[in-house]
This record gives structure tokens, C-alpha cells and sequence, in this order.
């Protein structure tokens, strides 16, 4: 047990799915995973392991935003010795051409500031992630038919965002779409040694203001699911 997650020793995989919803990784777990067992509820942020396709796999929460999801990313690849990390989620479409329900894999992301902004104090860390898992996602993404795009995104500290500038500038640099953890995602795997990838759907669109109809959503995280879960094990 760690001090945010109650799992015994050996009840987390080495393959750790991360929605930002815990009630998505329920749902995520009964849809996808045989055997799928809840290992965590503390502060109701629900993990669950079990396997697909005959391979071990947990669907943990990371709540919303970097600080959160650092915890449990830290805690997962430090006391749990999880060795692949996918964040599943979604995110906001910042290029007229991604639509709504098109799925973005991120390759970098650029921040204001990440928890590990302080450590690495005056140096601009680039994060990236895995190549292989990316490559990975990318193909399982095709063989879906899932638009897919591939590139860099944002990864913001706040939701409701005051700075029209700022997007304006990220629009013009092709900056694809704007969610709230992947940056320290990849630079925490960075610092362990392990393996990190995106996977995004668009949930709305800060261009069009569109947005997902409810009855899409399900559909749309499935999709993004299936993709992470094929690159995981390819
Ligand atoms: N996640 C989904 N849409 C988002 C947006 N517009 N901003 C930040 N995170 C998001």
C-alpha cells in the first residue's frame, strides 16, 4: 500500500491504463479486462487489474491536472514497478482540420509549468513520448478507422482558460489540442526509465465550439481504450 493507493504488493500490472474519470476505469475495466478485480478505491479513485488478451493490465484514475495525476504516476512506477503508462482522455481540438471525436496521439507537449517545473529549474525540458507505443497506437488507430492525428499538444493548468492570446499563439505554432496531464506523464516515465503514450479523444473544440453529443462519449472512450490497449501489447 502507498499513502494514495491501497493495492497490495503484486495486485498492479505493468501495463497501467489512465483515464482521468475513476468511474471511466470502472467502466473501462468491465468493458475491456477479463477477471478484472477492483485493487484500489482509496479517495474514491478507482483501480482495477485484471487482463486482455491473456495480458495483465490496470485501469487506474489519475484525477484531473498534473499535481494528481504525478501522485499517482509516481506511486504506480515507484512502489508498483508499473513499465508502461497510456493516459486515455480527452481534450480540447485547438486546428480547424480535428474534429470532434477524431483522436489525437500526443508526441510532446508544451507547458506553462509542470509539477517538475521547479526541479528542472532553468531548463525548458521537452517531453516526448515512447516511440513505440506511439507508432503502436498509431497503426491500431488506422486499422480502426479512426481519424487519428499525430503531433504536439498542450497541456494546461486550468480548465477555463483566461488567455485568448495564448491559445492564439499555440493555433498559429500547430499546437493540435489542449488537455491537463501528458506533460508530466512523459517526464515523469522520462525520469524512471519506463514508457509513456496519450491517447486523446477530442471532446470539444475550442474553434468551433462543438463539443461531443453524450451519446458519442462512450463510444469515443471505447475507441480510445481498444487503441491503448493494442499498443500496450504489440
Ligand atoms: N480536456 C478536454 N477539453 C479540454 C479543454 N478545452 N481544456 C483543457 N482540458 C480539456
Amino acid at each position: 500500500m502507498t499513502i494514495h493507493i491501497g493495492a497490495k504488493p503484486g495486485q498492479i500490472a505493468e501495463t497501467v491504463l489512465m483515464p482521468g474519470d475513476p468511474y471511466r476505469a470502472k467502466w473501462a475495466a468491465e468493458t475491456f479486462l477479463d477477471d478484472a478485480e477492483l485493487v484500489n478505491e482509496t479517495r474514491g479513485m478507482l483501480g482495477f487489474t485484471g487482463s486482455w488478451k491473456g495480458n495483465r493490465v490496470t485501469i487506474q484514475g489519475s484525477g484531473m491536472g498534473m499535481p494528481s495525476l504525478s501522485i499517482y504516476a509516481n506511486e504506480l512506477i515507484r512502489d508498483y514497478g508499473a513499465k508502461t503508462l497510456i493516459r486515455v482522455g480527452s481534450a480540447g481540438a485547438m486546428q480547424e482540420h480535428i474534429k470532434v471525436r477524431d483522436v489525437v496521439l500526443a508526441m510532446t507537449s508544451s507547458t506553462i509549468a509542470t509539477p517538475s517545473t521547479g526541479f528542472f529549474r532553468e531548463l525548458n525540458y521537452a517531453p516526448v513520448a515512447d516511440y513505440g507505443l506511439l507508432a503502436a497506437a498509431h497503426d491500431a488507430a488506422r486499422a480502426k478507422g479512426v481519424p487519428t492525428h499525430v503531433g504536439g499538444i498542450y497541456s494546461s493548468d486550468v480548465f477555463y482558460a483566461e488567455r485568448p492570446d495564448l491559445d492564439e499563439q499555440m493555433i498559429r505554432h500547430g499546437v493540435l489540442a489542449v488537455e491537463m496531464e501528458a506533460a508530466e506523464l512523459y517526464i515523469l516515465a522520462a525520469r524512471h526509465g519506463v514508457r509513456a503514450l496519450a491517447v486523446l479523444t477530442i471532446s470539444d473544440h475550442l474553434i468551433t465550439h462543438e463539443s461531443l453529443p453524450s451519446d458519442q462519449r462512450e463510444q469515443s472512450f471505447g475507441d480510445m481504450i481498444d487503441i491503448a490497449l493494442h499498443a500496450a501489447f504489440t
